[in-house]
């Protein structure tokens, strides 16, 4: 029996050029696992009407961990429109695999890492070296959502919060709600996460990202536990900013910082941006992780215009390979790969389209495995 289980989820679009890549350097490093194969994306939905089938969720509670490609998702009505006709009819609701997968395993941490790799020309500036904290299951992600608002919301809304008043008299079609919900506990435990990374790996602060001079209960409550974690870990320095003044300090001083932790929006938002500055799309890699389970991903979504030309860019995939290897505990498979990709990408003489280069995305995996 391999020592290893891994689910194997390719999903849409370059989803598959992409972790056909991610074998290629996995195999090489001779990792003892077994991959097995999951459904997961658009097809399914077409096809029998759910994205994340009920297979594929059973498969995720019998692995060690998933390597995913990436979905196409797409609005409600083109959802509802592409659906096998004879599905037409049942009254079925499109909802990304992606946010259930992190709900249903409970996959509480968002990791991002956005390192300069040392001569990748799409740098924003060398040295970069940042870790992304980004909270995965709450926040403006809960899927409490109201369009139209019922009339029942409205006079709860109207008779308990007075800024609510303005809106109280739109009819339910003219405005939509979606709340933002951060528990205490959900809040506390992405910033321990954050602190305990910072501490594993002697980084030298942790920055807060909120909102909480505008968005007082949500965010408040998100500092108030990000302050009250912060206190176990006295040796690690740690500060707070608006996620708007984040964004212009991070673009003019990256090296002020280090590991950033943020409720769920913040994150998203504040991640893309770390990702642009060490490269872009093509780099940029993602664990999904929660207690059981852990599902690494590039950041990237399924590029339909490009599938299987095998024309992008597979580094982002083979770096959340990478990330799932040390998180399986092969740390020294890690280094190794990490290195390989971190010599392709100095010598610069192989790469894909976003990198200046001509080659095949299963080119480039080639070149990373022939320095492992
Ligand atoms: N995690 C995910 O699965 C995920 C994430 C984002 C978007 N999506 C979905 O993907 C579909 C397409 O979305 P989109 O076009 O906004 O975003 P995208 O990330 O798929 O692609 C945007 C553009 O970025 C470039 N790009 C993306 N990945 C690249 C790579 N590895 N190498 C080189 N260039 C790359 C391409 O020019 C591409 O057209 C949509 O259905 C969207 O909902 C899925």
């Amino acid at each position: 029996m391999a020592k290893y289980r891994i689910a194997w989820l390719p999903g849409d679009g370059i989803g598959v050029d992409v972790l056909e890549a991610a074998k290629i350097v996995l195999e090489k490093l001779q990792l003892d696992t077994e991959y097995v194969p999951g459904d997961i994306g658009w097809e399914f939905w077409r096809r029998e009407g759910e994205a994340f089938p009920a297979r594929t969720i059973e498969l995720l509670k019998k692995v060690d961990a998933a390597l995913f490609g990436a979905i196409t998702s797409k609005p409600a009505k083109s959802a509802a429109a592409e659906l096998a006709p004879a599905l037409q009819t049942k009254g079925l609701t499109y909802r990304s695999p992606i946010v259930r997968m992190r709900q249903l395993f409970d996959l509480y941490i968002c990791l991002r890492p956005c390192k300069a790799y040392p001569g990748n020309r799409l740098n924003f500036k060398e040295g970069i070296d940042l870790v992304v904290f980004r909270e995965n299951t709450e926040d403006l992600y809960a899927g409490v959502e109201f369009a139209p608002v019922p009339l029942e919301l409205a006079a709860v809304l109207e008779k308990l919060a007075k800024p609510f008043s303005p809106f109280a008299k739109l009819a339910p079609e003219q405005y939509a709600i979606s709340c933002k919900i951060n528990t205490r506990a959900g809040s506390e435990r992405i910033v321990r996460a954050a602190f305990e990374f910072a501490r594993k790996h002697q980084r030298k602060k942790v920055t807060i990202i909120h909102k909480a001079n505008v968005v007082r209960a949500t965010d408040g409550l998100f500092l108030e536990a990000a302050r009250s974690v912060a206190k176990s870990y006295p040796e690690i320095p740690m500060d707070d900013a608006n996620i708007d003044a984040m964004t212009m300090w991070l673009l003019k001083n990256p090296f002020n910082y280090d590991v950033l932790v943020a409720p769920n929006l913040y994150g998203d938002i504040i991640s893309d941006l770390c990702a642009q500055m060490v490269g872009g799309l093509g780099f940029g890699c993602s664990g999904n992780i929660g207690e059981k389970l852990a599902v690494f991903e590039p950041t990237h979504g399924s590029a339909p215009k490009y599938a299987g030309q095998h024309k992008v860019n597979p580094i982002a995939t083979i770096l959340a390979a990478k990330m799932m290897l040390d998180w399986l505990g092969e740390s020294d498979k890690a280094a190794q790969l990490e290195g390989a990709v971190a010599e392709v990408i100095k010598e610069g003489k192989v790469g894909t389209y976003d990198m200046g280069g001509r080659n095949t995305t299963l080119e480039v995996a080639q070149a990373i495995s022939a320095k492992l």
